[in-house]
């Protein structure tokens, strides 16, 4: 095996030291039984049994547990009106459709017709052109294509660049909630807590530009009932946001939408740290001195 730096080494060693004490501290006060630390092994053994190419347990586990959500905030801190990071989730494909300005991500049928519209922009308000944006939702069934097993090419979900101002535009449907997986041993887990496996409607982003800290995201439309509530901790304020109700048929046609069609709209103001930026954020914010 290969040696690992000296700088690495010390990290691990910290890392493990204090998961140990955290560990100890809470067998200790919850006064933890033989049998239900059995228990938990067990329970764990099945996270990791009921994982394959396609299905990612542990990740779920982390994520119903806050844990995911929580090591994006330490890594993504929140400065002055930057468009704030949140849970990746498992759905993202490179496989995606790309489109021009203004086209489609979503097939007809597949859901309640959206328009998003937006720029992408400097912490200093200047457009940020050819920024690289991909974008991805559940159909109005609550099912992302990867989980058709007839998928024969990506649907809800495209790639776009901003234009010279910055802006970009799309149709796209109204988002809706839905589960994430509750067959397995996370799904026991949220029933023994009496929680729900709800997510609350959302549209995934992510967007990369050159010099620019990659910015992984969600928009949330407000007024969902689990947006208090999400399965996995990633709604954050600033990702809230209303849509439009426009019934306008000049509006519809200037969107591509069929004539007579009503449509919500999306108006987004993305805001990306610059490279330097993140860094100098990221290291303000560190609360361990023992980072590599
Ligand atoms: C999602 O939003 O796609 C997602 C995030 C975390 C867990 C499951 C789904
Ligand atoms: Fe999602």
């Amino acid at each position: 095996m290969a040696l690992l730096p000296a700088s690495t080494c010390r990290r691990l060693r910290f890392i493990f030291q204090t998961l140990i004490k955290y560990l100890h501290g809470f067998v200790n006060e919850t006064d933890l039984t033989t049998d239900e630390w059995m228990a938990a092994i067990q329970f764990l053994t099945r996270v990791g049994q009921t994982c394959t190419p396609l299905r990612q347990e542990m990740i779920l586990l982390s994520d119903v547990l806050g844990v995911s959500a929580l090591v994006d905030s330490l890594n993504n801190p929140v400065e002055g009106d930057a468009t704030e990071n949140t849970v990746l989730g498992p759905f993202y494909t490179d496989d995606t459709v790309h489109i021009a300005n203004g086209e489609g991500i979503a097939s007809e049928g597949k859901g309640d017709y959206m328009y998003v519209e937006g720029q992408v922009l400097t912490t200093e308000g200047g457009p940020i052109p050819g920024a690289i944006i991909d974008t991805w939702e559940s159909d109005s069934d609550g099912f992302y294509d990867t989980q058709y097993s007839n998928r024969s090419h990506p649907d809800c979900r495209g790639r776009l660049r901003s234009a010279d101002d910055g802006s970009f535009g799309f149709r796209a449907i109204v988002p809706v909630a839905y589960p994430i997986p509750g067959d397995g041993p996370v799904g026991e887990l949220l029933l023994t807590m009496n929680r729900h496996n709800m997510r609350p409607s959302h549209l995934h982003m992510m967007v990369e530009a050159p010099g620019y800290h990659k910015l992984v995201t969600a928009f949330y439309p407000e007024g969902c009932k689990f947006i208090q509530s999400d399965s996995v901790f990633g709604v954050k304020k600033s990702l809230v946001v209303k849509l439009e109700q426009i019934d306008d048929d000049d509006e519809a046609r200037k969107r591509g939408f069929p004539v007579g069609a009503s449509f919500k709209l999306m108006r987004l103001k993305i805001v990306m740290l610059t490279n330097e930026q993140f860094k100098y954020y990221r290291a303000k914010n560190a609360k361990s001195k023992e980072t590599v």
